[in-house]
């Protein structure tokens, strides 16, 4: 496959949706990114890796980081979560505060905020004061790369501007679905949020996710088969929030996408991607990276189905 030419034709095939997206504009320093980036990088199994774009820019991971926290926190005790977080599709935005109330404070799936919430204050349970380092070292170690950090600047403004988030929490709190207190889980929510990576890092990250919970490069196991079975199920329904079934519909692959305009996606024994830009559609999601998707798959005939 010529993996080189196939990514010079998306790039040019999307340059003329750029302007289509609309960068996030909830959480002031995001609003700042220009929306003309473009970056895609494709990650194979013995170490090869193809790229196009702007892929040593990096940008705002975002909810990307919800896949590398819940494999941390399904990694710890599997059985127990399912009390705290369900596996089904909200149907709803990621941000949503209404299905939480009719069904007890108890989350769809740990890919939307509140889901995620609860992850981070499962993890913050067992780590305490360390949980945000142990989130990072895990991003390190997935990445292969300890440099990884957070934006700072990011990371405030979240939390002056986490208005939802923090009346998530608070509704989860009154349906006992939150053990810690909720400063103490939203600031380390906002920080996993603000940590920034670029494409080639973020393929990278997400590689043991292609090879049934093993880094096929490093050797290093991070979840057992059945896991990393459960956790791509849960990209390919939940990952892209009321839109996952229009990505699954367009692209045919597992993925999860970040308000930051990135999208990891992974073709099981073979690849991981990530693709990034900026501008989103209606639901949140990178227009133009959905798109660079959907064209990979149907130039490379490269989808789970
Ligand atoms: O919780 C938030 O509002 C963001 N920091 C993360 C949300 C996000 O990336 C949703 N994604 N598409």
């Amino acid at each position: 496959m010529n993996y080189t030419k196939i990514l010079k034709e998306i790039k040019e095939e999307v340059e003329p949706l750029f302007k289509k997206g609309k960068v996030a504009d909830y959480i002031p320093a995001l609003k700042r990114v220009n929306p003309s980036h473009f970056a895609m990088s494709l990650q194979l199994f013995d170490g090869t890796t193809y790229d196009i774009g702007d892929t040593n820019t990096k940008f705002s991971i975002q909810s990307i980081s919800k896949i590398f926290t819940y494999t941390m926190a399904i990694s710890l005790k599997e059985k127990e979560l399912y009390k705290h977080v369900g596996h089904e599709p909200s149907g709803n935005p990621f941000n949503s505060l209404v299905q939480l109330e009719y069904e007890n404070g108890i989350p769809r799936n740990p890919f939307i905020n509140a889901g995620a919430i609860v992850i981070t204050d499962i993890l913050a349970s067992k780590y305490k004061d360390k949980t945000f380092d142990k989130i990072l070292d895990f991003i390190r170690r997935v990445s292969n790369n300890k440099k990884i950090d957070f934006d700072k600047e990011v990371d405030d403004s979240e939390a002056e501007f986490g208005f939802r988030n923090i009346a998530l929490v608070n509704m989860m709190k009154s349906f006992k679905n939150i053990a810690n207190k909720t400063d103490d889980v939203m600031d380390i929510y906002f920080k996993q949020c603000s940590i920034s990576m670029n494409t080639k890092e973020l393929s990278k990250s997400a590689l043991y996710l292609a090879n049934h919970g093993v880094d096929p490069i490093t050797k290093e196991r991070f979840l057992s088969e059945s896991q990393a079975k459960r956790l791509n199920s849960l990209m390919l329904t939940c990952g892209h929030y009321d839109a996952s079934g229009d990505f699954a519909y367009r692209v045919g692959l597992p993925g999860k996408s970040g308000v930051g305009g990135g999208i990891v996606a992974i073709v099981p024994e073979l690849m991981s991607i990530c693709v990034w830009s900026p501008g989103l559609n209606s639901k949140g999601n990178s227009l133009v990276g959905t798109k660079a998707l959907e064209l990979f798959t149907t130039k490379t005939g490269l989808s789970i189905f």
